[in-house]
Order: structure tokens, then C-alpha cells, then sequence
């Protein structure tokens, strides 16, 4: 039995969400729910979330697991608000101990901040099963992008989250703390052991080109037309590519927001003593000099 997969696309990150569900038993998976976000304002949203929630009601389905592939540095997780209206339970890598540690730093977070992963319901290992109704999913750790990131494998359908994009899309940076183009050009051989024929989606589409947001390819795409990486691309030639390119990157517009919210697994920090939640900017700690 394969998954039935639906994709939801937010223009204002280029993120895809998607709902993976199981046709037999109608039990459901979310997987990288993003959480409306004016950065101008710094108010929430739920509309996109919202969309997805409406689909799982349409569908009647039962939403088991809700699945970040990473503490995401470019959009907000909505995972919280999903739980609260349909269940189940929210899961990521266990690297995201390493990624808490590390941002608790740079955000000069408190004690109150414990990164110990208890923020989520489930931390998942390399090679752990997820049991949607009656297909079995398996995590495959695939650090890189960030030490947390994992990629979830339900029947043909894998979720890579920022590991490849898009085939014309390349490759995700592997310059933030924890992240390692070595190792992810290692993670990506892994994925490229599995069938051919495997649905490869991604978790980002930019548009390179100007053309339509896609989500979908397969193993066997990737391997002979990925941009960055197929699969006979030397691992030092890959490297020196990622370092050079990242280099060049500026630092995603919603680092600062974002990742304060997701290493507390979508919640925002605990409000204060008049009721409300601030997030903190640290001033000449992220990015290159101006
Ligand atoms: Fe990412």
C-alpha cells in the first residue's frame, strides 16, 4: 500500500507542507506544518494551517503524527496549533538536542529553555518505524543541512526535507551551526540507494528559472539531473561546490524568529509578566560583518 500524498505550498517561504495518509486505515501524517508569519508586525497566522486542517476533515482523516524534518531557519513551525485542533503526536530527529544547545547560546535563552528535546512528544533515531495505519514508515537519519535533520520514508514516498530540492534546485546550504556538506553529501548517497522510482518530496521549491513551485521527483531524477549532486559526483568536488556557494548566502530572513520557535517545537516562548511572548534578537552574532 502506498500513501496518498497532498501538497500545500506557502508562497511567502516557498515551503511545502504535505499530508501523507494512509488509504486503507484514513490515518494521517503532517509533515513540516508552517505557521503564518509577518515579520513586519510579528503577528501569527493560521490560514495555511488551517487549509491543511480542512483537508484532514474532508478526508476524514486521522491525523497520528505530526513530522518537522528539522528545526527549520526559514519559516515557523505550526505543529502546536495542528495538535490542538486534530492530535497526534510531534516528532523530529534527535540531533535536535545538538541544534537546542546551540541556538540556547546564541539566543542567550534562560534556564527556563531545557534542550533537552522535551519539547517534543517523540525524538526519532536513524532507522526507527512510524506506523501509519497500515504502512510502516521509517526514519533515515540524513544530517547535513543541520546535525537534526532526518528524512521520513512512508511505502515509495520520501519526505527529504532540506537535503535535495528540485533536480534545477540543487542542494540545501549546509552553513549554519551543525551543518557539514560532507556529511550531507553523505546523507544524500544514502537516499540515493533506495528504488529508483522512489517520490522524492521536497520540502522547499524557490522556483529557480522563474517556473512554477514543484514539489515532486524521484530517486532516479535526482541521481542523473540534480544540479549539485548525482550519482557519480565526487564527494570533494560536491564540497568545495557547497562550501564556495554557501559563502555567498545571506542568512534567511526569518532566522531569528524561526528557529526561537521551532527548537521549542512550534511553541512560542512563554509569555512574561504582561501576558505577552517576545522573541530575541542578538545584535552582530549571526551573518558577516556589514
Ligand atoms: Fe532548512
Amino acid at each position: 500500500m502506498q500513501p496518498t500524498v497532498t501538497p500545500f505550498f506557502h508562497p511567502p517561504t516557498g515551503t511545502w507542507t504535505y499530508v501523507a495518509s494512509d488509504p486503507g486505515s484514513r490515518d494521517a501524517a503532517v509533515v513540516d506544518p508552517v505557521l503564518d508569519y509577518d515579520w513586519r508586525s510579528g503577528r501569527t497566522g493560521t490560514a495555511t494551517a488551517d487549509a491543511v486542517l480542512a483537508h484532514l476533515e474532508a478526508g476524514n482523516l486521522r491525523l497520528r503524527w505530526i513530522l518537522e524534518t528539522h528545526a527549520h531557519a526559514d519559516h515557523l513551525s505550526s505543529a502546536p496549533y495542528l495538535q490542538s485542533k486534530a492530535g497526534g503526536q510531534i516528532a523530529i530527529g534527535q540531533g535536535i538536542r545538538q541544534v537546542q544547545a546551540t541556538f540556547k547560546r546564541i539566543f542567550g535563552l534562560g534556564d527556563e529553555f531545557v534542550p533537552d528535546g522535551r519539547q517534543f512528544d517523540r525524538l526519532l533515531a536513524d532507522g526507527d518505524a512510524l506506523e501509519l495505519g497500515g504502512i510502516t514508515g521509517k526514519v533515515i537519519a540524513t544530517p547535513g543541512h543541520t546535525s537534526d535533520s532526518v528524512s521520513y520514508l512512508f511505502g515509495d514516498a520520501l519526505f527529504v526535507g532540506d537535503t535535495v530540492f528540485m533536480p534545477d534546485g540543487g542542494s540545501a546550504r549546509c552553513d549554519f551551526p551543525g551543518g557539514d556538506a560532507a556529511e550531507l553529501f553523505r546523507s544524500v548517497q544514502k537516499l540515493y540507494a533506495l528504488p529508483a522510482e522512489t517520490r522524492v518530496f521536497v520540502c522547499h521549491d524557490y522556483s529557480p528559472g522563474g517556473r512554477q513551485p514543484r514539489c515532486e521527483s524521484t530517486i532516479g531524477e535526482q541521481r542523473t539531473s540534480n544540479i549539485h549532486l548525482k550519482a557519480d559526483t565526487p564527494e570533494g568536488d560536491y564540497v568545495a561546490m557547497r562550501r564556495a556557494r554557501d559563502a555567498t548566502l545571506d542568512v534567511p530572513n526569518l532566522i531569528i524568529p524561526s528557529v526561537q520557535v521551532n527548537i521549542r517545537a512550534g511553541h512560542t516562548p512563554p509569555a512574561e509578566s504582561d501576558g505577552v511572548s517576545y522573541l530575541r534578537v542578538p545584535l552582530n552574532v549571526l551573518g558577516r560583518p556589514l
